[in-house]
């Protein structure tokens, strides 16, 4: 009896000893942890790979390592269909925290072997539509709800958002990504992470940086001036750190001046940390770089998905004393007070229970609030009732998000020709019968859609008896013109395509000569070019990749229930050649994965603002039912105050944009940047709303520039425009700083 009474005593002191994540510090977590422990915990524990990145001419491919076959499986996720686990050490109460996409929602398997139970996750609009509503607040609940999902499911760091500049319209990733300025940028990023993190869960912001392109993604060598990097690649990157606090970045694949940014401590440690202030831990992309140990040494905390040559590679290291034990020690903590963090860790049960309905409300509304009216003569709101039209297999088959990690497995999309029926409106049944057979023909003969690969039918051919046919029948056609967008690929600047196909330009020129009214609606993951759409339309709705909700949203915009007060956070150029980047996009030329940044701060409305180059929709453009006047522009010391009025016919908000022109401290320089913005409430026809747009944030000052001393303030005269768009200045004041 007294055994068992003094073994059970010494237990009770053994674990009262024993350091447990939580209870003590992870300084002393660190000290009880063997050497492989350490290292298990700042590599993943594998999954199986399904999605090999491209690899870049001359660089080691995965599969190159020795011990990481094609298919490495050592843990099965505990979250099926998640993208990583971490490394649990259960004598220390470290739990195997759980890593899942995406920026438009959690992506885990729908369904389980052996269990009858379903898991599917809301689609919500993909990135370039949140970044067009240029609402912070509606950001923060759509984070909210993906938060939620991400709770319930048993996932802890959702990987998103997705943040990279969008340097050139052609970028595979642009759907996943907000805007070509970096404020727009950093503050839709900080809103969705605030959302995101407010359930409990972390985030990983992504990839840390200058990942615009997916060309030789893993391995391509970006030529960029620290200039360019400072007040574009980096700028959203670090207002969302300082204002949001990620509890995680996610490194990207691509070199930065010679340098991979995951092996980058210039990068990861010096700007990151030292000078940001960053506190959480970064990861790799998935299988992204080279050498583990320089990954460490960076400040890459940890390695995911993993590999078992890089555990190998890295206990090599610390024998050899490549890897300093100190460094380790301190990547571990990093990760350690993080895991602390976690719902697995708190011992929080998950239910799977999310309330899916009211997600896809929460979808419906923003992806409404997101899209962007182009162009009106007025044929818009179409009264309810009527008889539609409908053209373009993307009327039949909506496509609610782009392909790869950022894919969401959704319970169900609605296309625009449901959309349209559930609001009352009839379609022309033949051509309806003729789209929804051939889509559903060639889909039988298409593979399963699954995240990586998402199959389209080929563009319908309609012929002029089939238009005329249909103009018998109504007034007003709707024609749809769709591409998908996903990770691995880039477009290319080409007809079917970043241009318009032949056949595409053909439906438009035919159905303009026998239709009175005319709508075209966009459904794709980056621009288009639209040159001439206009001239063959009444109206032009950009309703990019919507989310599951898709068919009603639109509809929402078609039919007036909403009001559209979206504005393009990119600008849709009149020809790709006007594109600065254009001349360096990919590869530039003559290199084998070197590309050169040459247009430096010239991207966007940067570049055509200054050169005086007419887009042909311009950044921050976007018409409403109703009409806007500003007056009373004037700045209080803290804020820019102006009254916006509603002079036209129908309720709506109004998004207005402040840019500033600054004394330029160097050459090359754009001659306006965003500096501020701020969307009205509702405001009535015929009434007012005083709006005041915080002027200077705690995290980056709009007003400075980039220079060989760092960020500088010029002293002079400031000339602040308060604009509709980058093109649209309304009410402007001059201030001396
Ligand atoms: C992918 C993507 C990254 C994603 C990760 C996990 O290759 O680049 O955005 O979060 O791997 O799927």
């Amino acid at each position: 009896m007294i055994m068992k009474k003094y073994a059970i005593a010494t237990l009770i002191l053994l674990s009262a000893c024993t350091p447990r994540l939580g209870k003590t510090s992870v300084d002393k977590l660190v000290d009880a942890m063997t050497v492989e422990e350490k290292v298990r915990t700042v590599v993943g524990t594998f999954t199986d790979i399904a999605t090999p990145p491209p690899v870049a001419p001359g660089v080691k491919n995965r599969a190159d390592y020795p011990g990481s076959g094609e298919n490495t499986v050592v843990s099965r996720n505990q979250v099926p269909g998640a993208a990583g686990d971490g490394y649990a050490v259960p004598r220390l109460g470290i739990p195997a925290v759980v890593y899942a996409d995406g920026p438009a929602g959690v992506r885990i398997d729908p369904r389980r072997d052996g269990d009858e139970a379903t898991y599917f996750c809301t689609a919500f609009p993909s990135g370039t539509l949140l970044a067009s509503s240029w609402d912070p607040e509606a950001v923060e609940q759509v984070g909210e709800a993906i938060g939620d999902e991400a709770h319930r499911y048993g996932v802890d760091i959702l990987l998103a958002p997705g943040m990279n500049l969008q340097r050139n319209p052609l970028t595979g990733r642009n759907f996943e990504y907000y805007s070509e300025d970096p404020l727009v940028a950093g503050i839709t990023a900080a809103s969705y992470i605030k959302g995101v993190q407010s359930q409990g869960v972390g985030t990983s912001v992504k990839h840390f940086a200058a990942n615009n392109q997916e060309l030789y993604r893993n391995g391509i060598n970006e030529i960029i001036s620290e200039r360019a990097l400072r007040e574009l690649y980096f700028r959203g990157f670090e207002l969302a750190v300082k204002e949001a606090q990620p509890w995680t970045v996610m490194s990207s694949y691509n070199k930065i001046n010679g340098v991979y940014a995951s092996e980058d401590r210039w990068l990861l440690t010096d700007i990151l940390r030292n000078e940001w202030g960053f506190d959480g831990f970064v990861m790799s992309d998935w299988f992204g770089a080279d050498d583990p140990v320089e990954q460490m040494k960076a400040g890459n905390d940890l390695l995911m998905p993993g590999t078992p040559y890089q555990i190998e590679e890295l206990l090599e290291a610390v024998k050899s004393g490549a890897l300093p034990m100190d460094v380790l020690d301190t990547n571990v903590k990093r990760i350690l007070q993080i895991v602390a963090k976690t719902p697995r860790a708190q011992g929080i049960v998950y239910k799977n229970d999310p309330d899916l309905e009211a997600h896809a409300a929460v979808s419906r509304r923003i992806a409404a609030e997101g899209m962007v009216l182009l162009h009106n003569d007025g044929v818009l709101p179409l009264k309810t009732g009527g008889k539609v039209a409908l053209f373009g297999n993307f009327g039949y088959d909506t496509q609610p998000g782009g392909s790869g990690s950022g894919y969401v497995n959704r319970a169900y999309k609605v296309t625009l020709d449901k959309g349209l029926e559930d609001a009352g409106f009839q379609l022309v049944a033949p051509l309806a019968e003729a789209y929804r057979n051939h889509i559903s023909a060639e889909k039988a003969l298409l593979p399963e859609e699954y995240f990586w690969v998402v199959p389209t039918a080929s563009e319908k051919k309609v012929s002029i008896d089939e238009v005329r046919a249909a103009a018998r029948e109504t007034d007003l056609a709707v024609v749809t013109i769709g591409r998908m967008s996903g990770e691995g690929g880039d477009l290319s600047a080409a007809e079917g395509d970043y241009f318009l196909s032949a056949e595409e330009k053909q439906l438009l020129k035919d159905v303009r000569s026998n239709f009175k009214k005319v709508v075209v609606v966009l459904n794709t993951g980056a621009p288009l070019e639209l040159t001439g759409v206009a001239e063959l339309s009444d109206a032009i709705l950009l309703a990019w990749l919507p989310g599951q909700e898709a068919g009603h949203a639109i509809t929402d915009i078609l039919s007036g229930a909403v009001n559209p007060s979206g504005k393009l956070p990119v600008s849709l150029a009149s020809h790709y050649s006007d594109i600065p980047s254009s001349r360096n996009f990919g590869v530039s030329e003559g290199e084998l994965n070197v590309v050169r940044y040459e247009e430096d701060l010239m991207v966007g409305y940067r570049y055509f603002t200054t050169a005086g180059v007419r887009p042909l929709y311009p950044f921050g453009f976007g018409l409403s039912y109703t009409t806007f006047e500003y007056s009373g522009f004037r700045f209080d010391g803290k804020d820019f105050v102006l009254t916006v009025k509603n002079t036209g016919p129908v309720p709506g908000r109004e998004v207005v944009q402040i840019y500033v022109e600054k004394p330029a401290l160097s050459e090359g320089r754009p001659v306006r940047e965003l500096c501020a913005y701020g969307k009205t409430d509702v405001i009535d026809p015929g009434s007012s709303q005083e709006i005041r747009i915080q002027a200077l944030r705690p995290s980056i000052d709009p007003l400075a520039q980039w220079t060989t001393e760092g960020w500088k303030r010029a002293s002079g005269i400031y000339r602040f425009h308060a604009a509709a768009s980058s093109e649209d200045l309304r009410v402007s004041i001059n201030l001396t700083l």
